[in-house]
């Protein structure tokens, strides 16, 4: 203790002029106290979870009247107490004290003031450790259910940005060099696969992390004869968790909630970039209007994508939350450690990142405008057609891929040398390396007919960008966004 205090007053003493840190540094003057509730405190953020932990309260109190367990008179106040608590947080009247450290003893310390005595019949047959457990359960279950309608709501933006541009032509790449025309409205297509894995993970975690810990206790049950199905049933839980070491332990649905929003957000990011790149004006296929752009203070020229960049920053501190807590849980024995109580903060952080991030992507598919024909033109260049050449041989010639590919590459050749593109170099010069080269195979080398016969399944013909896209707008509106 002494040789804590004297640490202290060196850290503190060497800016002792300083006002601020005078201001601060003097609520260190009790010593190792209140340092101790400076790091024991989780009031901070757990009070976001006031509405689950009284929702919790409310259901342990009826089921404890229920089983004779606590007076009907008493459960009835615990829960007329319990409302009013209610309203005067979202009224904004309660006084959240750090002193009484968490969510759950700020309100089960004014429930006594408003009812007195009977408030201490609540916490019957619980503990703090299944409470925590069971708000933060039911508070990451709200969370997802509010991702995964914006998941949706981006999915929706994107699949009608997709039907609009099905017959856009862009170039597709791979190593970022023009590869293959592919339609615009298909490339959007391919970020709503990712939204609908994104929603199945999501969907997964809730699935998994739906089953009640509330009557665990400290860790080893109860001896009163509770009803954990009930509670249970009443916050919507599938079940009762069937082990209570297990139930007061584990934080393995908040670790499956980051991983899933980690990948999202590596999927968001994704597209973020490719509007980072996509406005730049070295390659100038979209527009975002200044609406989701920013000037600059010195550069009277420029828009600057800062939305996309944040989102695609923000990543980071999602995947370091997951990080994080794998971190924080990786050495912890059975059952609660006060270690557990990190879990909030980067996760709360985490998951508002994540939602912020699905919300301004939904704006930016929204707002930006494709410059169609600067697309067109650039899906042409680089001979991104030359594989449609190769194609008609194999189909038409009955030549082996191979081969084709080898007098496709000497056409491609002669086209560079000549300073035109593929399908303007004169079918007399094709023929003089494949003489059954026809008209017809320099009609197959538009961009158009490019992207128009990949009708394979899942192919980037407009054809079926319009049935994916008509087909995810059904799914999508069916039961309502
Ligand atoms: N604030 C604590 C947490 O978030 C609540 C549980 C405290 N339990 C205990 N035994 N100290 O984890």
């Amino acid at each position: 203790m002494q040789a804590r205090r004297a640490a202290l007053k060196v850290t503190t003493g060497s800016e002792r002029d300083d006002m601020s840190n005078e201001m601060w540094g003097g609520r260190y003057s009790a010593g190792p106290d209140a340092i101790m509730e400076d790091i024991n405190v989780s009031i901070d953020v757990d009070r976001r979870m006031y509405a689950q932990d009284i929702a919790a309260s409310k259901a342990h109190a009826a089921m404890l009247a229920a089983k004779g367990i606590i007076g009907a008179d008493d459960a009835k106040n615990i829960a007329g107490g319990l409302d009013t608590i209610l309203s005067e947080i979202e009224g904004g009247t309660f006084t959240f004290k750090r002193s009484l450290e968490d969510i759950h003893m700020n309100v089960e310390s004014r429930l006594t003031d408003i009812i007195g005595a009977p408030a201490g019949r609540l916490h019957t047959a619980r503990s703090r450790n299944d409470q925590v457990a069971t708000d933060f359960r039911l508070w990451v279950r709200d969370a997802i259910d509010g991702l995964d309608r914006a998941l949706k709501a981006y999915q929706l933006a994107l699949a009608e940005r997709a039907l609009e541009h099905a017959d856009t032509v862009m170039p597709g790449f791979t190593h970022l060099q023009t590869a293959q025309p592919v339609t615009f409205g298909h490339h959007l297509l391919a970020y709503v696969e990712m939204a609908a894995r994104d929603r199945g993970r999501f969907a997964d975690a809730r699935k998994r992390l739906n089953e009640s810990p509330l009557g665990a206790a400290a860790l080893a049950g109860t001896s009163f004869p509770i009803d954990r199905h009930a509670t249970a049933k009443t916050l919507g839980f599938d079940a009762p968790m069937a082990n209570s070491l297990d139930a007061v332990s584990d934080r393995d649905f908040v670790l499956e909630t980051l991983a899933a929003a980690a990948i999202a957000s590596v999927h968001l990011s994704r597209f973020a970039e490719e509007i980072v790149i996509w406005t730049s004006p070295l390659v100038g296929m979209i527009k975002l209007s200044d609406k989701f752009t920013t000037g600059s203070s010195i550069m009277p020229q420029k828009r600057n994508p800062d939305a996309a960049e944040l989102v695609r920053a923000k990543t980071g501190r999602i995947i370091g939350s997951l990080n994080a807590l794998l971190i924080v849980m990786k050495g912890l024995p059975l059952a609660y450690q006060k270690d557990m109580q990190e879990d909030k903060e980067g996760a709360m952080d985490a998951l508002a990142a994540l939602s912020l991030a699905v919300h301004a992507m939904t704006g930016m598919a929204r707002d930006l405008t494709a410059d169609t024909a600067r697309m067109e033109r650039a899906a042409g260049d680089g001979y991104a057609t030359a594989t449609d050449l190769a194609d008609w041989l194999v189909r038409t010639l009955k030549m082996p891929f191979r081969e084709a590919h080898h007098v496709t590459g000497r056409i491609v050749g002669k086209a560079e040398a000549a300073g035109v593109a593929l399908d303007r170099l004169p079918l007399a010069a094709m023929q003089e390396i494949e003489p059954r080269i026809t008209d017809e195979a320099i009609r197959m080398l538009s961009v158009h007919s490019s992207v128009a016969s990949r009708v394979s399944y899942g192919g980037t013909a407009p054809a079926n960008v319009r049935t994916q896209a008509q087909g995810w707008l059904d799914r999508l509106k069916k039961d309502g966004v």
